[in-house]
């Protein structure tokens, strides 16, 4: 591993350059070409040029070392971009905006950053001929690093097919790493390993680090819009490499210039939580591209689902049809009843019929079944101000759903359903994309670059008619709700439908490796709160009853399911009432404790509210948590309802050991949470007149 430099050394980028144009540097010297550092002064990175004029980066915190050099390139048709390179120019600039969430975990975020635009050039291939050239951004804030290529417009080169990225990232100590392999066949349903990071295979993002001096990493990437997902293989001792998802195209990323990748971004804190309270990768997107979304309101859903999983009812038509009028209209008296605005319905169109993961073709997203009365039902729901949210498993078939689109969201928006789960249940690589109707059907992958178009498209066209986006199976997170923000949710990790079928269910501490891997993307599907505890033919579980609600807090998603049967709930007026009270849309979040994969506490302040809801996770191993309650507002007296696990409670013997009281507390005050095996806590903070 490359030895890190101290940054008490004196740069004087000008004479560098000289140096290196002169070719006046030894071979094997890399020299600093330039660096910058973040505002508050914590972070620093620095651009090296090494043997034959090749490129890389490192990031320094407070002086340490946390990314070793690291190399920056490209393999491009035109050949590898990594040698000869000089550095031609670099500006700076510095920015502080605060900016305003339509709706999400926190309403206020502030983008503060120096930034770097490092350009180079290649050497001139011959006399009189423009070498290519490109820059490299730089985004340094205090809890992390944005960086991208930007290709301008250039004589040398006009099409990029990229072959593959030269991107590396070398965190500077040892560390274990929580993580999910990538190009396997169920996308991001696993369970992640916890290996030391020299055993990481080839992982996906995004991925976390705890270095061996308790620094938190996070790997990743922002604005992943016209290009491959980018996947970490692990090359010689701790190095990871930039692995593009492939794409029929024969290069996983063909791109006109002038363009710009996705940035590569690495975040940084002291501890796990602060992972979560950064929010990186939300700055590095572009802006709200379609105005107004106040349309889109964050709310809980119920739905035809949690049986379809069970198996008690199906998604095809027959005697135990899911999707009928007179079920639905329970659902939508269900949701009425306890104030919940969504219905889902899965299994209201044709194509479920047989073996419907097989033919994605036979699906049609503009017709309903005989016994499903689409207008009717969203009649009877308007009336009692419910909405039915639409439904549109692709199966594979991407291209066929596409044609379709236009007059399927046409059908929805007429019908009043504003919320649509979108679903690509598909093994990876097999996305079928057919480009013209007599065309040849190839295979892509679901992050690769014509599936983040796919995605972009459905997104633009659902906004046109109001209408949010929730994809299952979909393309990981990449921060672009800050552009689209009717993109609300999706799934892209083992959610609860995992506790339906086993093989095996998830274990007692996945939701809180979720919240320090997966969510750091953004908002989850997970479809929380089974208070009956038991998946299919009674399948146990692998959580108390409290943790079901303490999910609803710590999964954030603005919208959420209530996912157990109608019948379950009727049966846990307690609990239930939780799940009623429950925020989906908060004014601030703050994590009070946590470590991967064994526990977390979040606090959130519900926006345009004074109350807070608290909620906390385990793992397997029972656990006393401290909370204080310092955010509450020290002028104020609060009603705690507190929802927590009771004597005994574990997740496998007494699931269901659970209390509910009720206690004042003001903002000087400790709570101590008592969370058994597989167990949480779920607190509701009203303030007293
Ligand atoms: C997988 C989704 O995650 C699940 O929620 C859905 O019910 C099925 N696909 C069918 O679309
Ligand atoms: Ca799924």
């Amino acid at each position: 591993m490359a030895q890190p430099r101290p940054t008490s050394r004196r740069f004087r980028p000008q004479l560098v350059l000289a140096l290196l144009l002169a070719g006046g540097l030894p071979a094997a010297h890399a020299a600093d070409l330039a660096r910058i550092s973040s505002p508050g002064d914590v972070l620093t990175v620095t651009v090296e040029s090494g043997h034959e004029g090749r490129l890389s980066y490192r990031v320094e915190r407070k002086g340490e070392a946390v990314i070793a050099p690291s190399r920056l390139g490209l393999l491009l048709d035109s050949g590898r971009l990594e040698r000869n390179l000089s550095l031609t120019g670099q500006s700076r600039r510095s920015f502080d905006e605060t900016w305003e969430q339509p709706w999400g975990e926190r309403r206020l975020i502030r983008n503060h950053y120096n930034e770097l635009r490092a350009s180079f050039a290649e050497k001139a291939p011959a006399p009189g001929k423009d070498g290519r050239h490109f820059d490299v951004v730089f985004r340094v804030y205090d809890d992390g690093v944005g960086f991208r290529y930007d290709f301008p417009r250039q004589t040398a080169m006009q099409q990029a097919p990229i072959t593959a990225e030269l991107t590396e990232f070398t965190p500077a100590r040892p560390a274990t790493a929580w993580w999910i392999p990538a190009f396997e066949w169920n996308r991001e349903e696993y369970l992640y390993h916890r290996t030391p990071l020299n055993q990481i295979g080839t992982a996906q993002t995004p991925l976390t680090l705890r270095s061996d001096n308790g620094l938190h990493l996070s790997i990743h990437e922002a604005a992943l819009v016209d290009y491959a997902g980018m996947n970490l293989a692990r090359g010689d001792g701790d190095v990871l490499r930039a692995a593009l998802t492939p794409s029929s195209n024969g290069a996983p990323v063909v791109r006109t210039l002038p363009f710009t990748t996705p940035w590569r971004t690495i975040q940084i804190g002291e501890k796990a939580g602060d992972l979560v309270e950064s929010s990186l990768i939300l700055n590095l997107n572009e802006p709200n591209a379609i105005g107004d979304v106040s349309w889109f309101k964050p709310a809980k859903y119920v739905g035809v689902w949690w049986s379809l999983h069970l198996e008690t009812e199906t998604w095809a038509t027959g005697p135990k049809h899911g999707a009928t009028t007179a079920n639905t209209r329970r659902y939508i008296d269900f949701a009425a009843t306890n104030g919940f605005r969504g219905v889902l319905v899965e299994g209201w169109n044709p194509g479920w019929d047989g073996d419907w993961f097989a033919n994605g073709w036979g699906f049609d997203f503009t017709r309903a079944t005989d016994d499903f009365d689409l207008p009717a039902l969203a009649r009877y729901g308007a009336d009692k101000g419910v909405h039915l949210i639409g439904h549109h498993e692709t199966a594979c078939a991407v291209s066929h759903y596409e044609r379709q689109l236009p007059a399927a969201l046409d059908l929805y928006a007429r019908n009043g359903v504003d919320v649509i789960k979108t679903g690509y249940v598909c093994d990876a690589g097999d996305i079928q994309r057919q480009d013209t109707v007599d065309g040849p059907v190839v295979r892509e992958w679901h992050e690769g670059q014509w599936m983040s178009n796919h995605n972009l498209r459905v997104l633009k066209q659902a906004a046109a008619k109001h209408i949010a986006i929730n994809s299952h199976e979909p393309i990981k997170d990449t921060g672009l709700r800050r552009t689209w923000p009717n993109w609300v949710s999706r799934e892209g990790a083992r959610g609860m439908e995992f506790n339906a079928w086993g093989n095996p269910p998830n274990p007692p501490g996945h939701e809180a490796t979720l919240v320090f891997t997966r969510m750091l993307g953004g908002p989850m599907d997970y479809t929380p709160g089974i208070v009956s505890l038991k998946g299919r033919n009674g399948l146990p579980l692998r959580s108390t009853l409290a943790k079901q609600l303490a999910l609803y807090v710590v999964l954030y998603s603005p919208i959420q399911m209530v996912a157990d049967l109608p019948e379950h709930y009727a049966e846990h007026p307690d609990a239930f009432q939780f799940i009623k009270d429950v925020a989906v849309d908060w004014e601030e979040s703050h994590v009070l404790n946590g470590e991967v994969g064994q526990y977390v506490t979040l606090a959130r302040k519900v926006r345009g509210g004074d109350a807070w809801f608290i909620g906390s996770v385990g793992d397997e191993q029972p656990r006393r948590l401290e909370a204080s309650l310092s955010f509450l507002d020290p002028k104020r007296r609060y009603r705690a309802e507190i929802y927590r696990d009771g004597d005994g409670a574990n997740w496998e013997t007494q699931p269901f050991a659970f209390v509910r009281e009720t206690r004042e507390v003001r903002s000087t005050d400790q709570l101590t949470l008592q969370l058994g095996a597989g167990g949480g806590a779920a607190i509701r903070l009203v303030p007293l007149e």
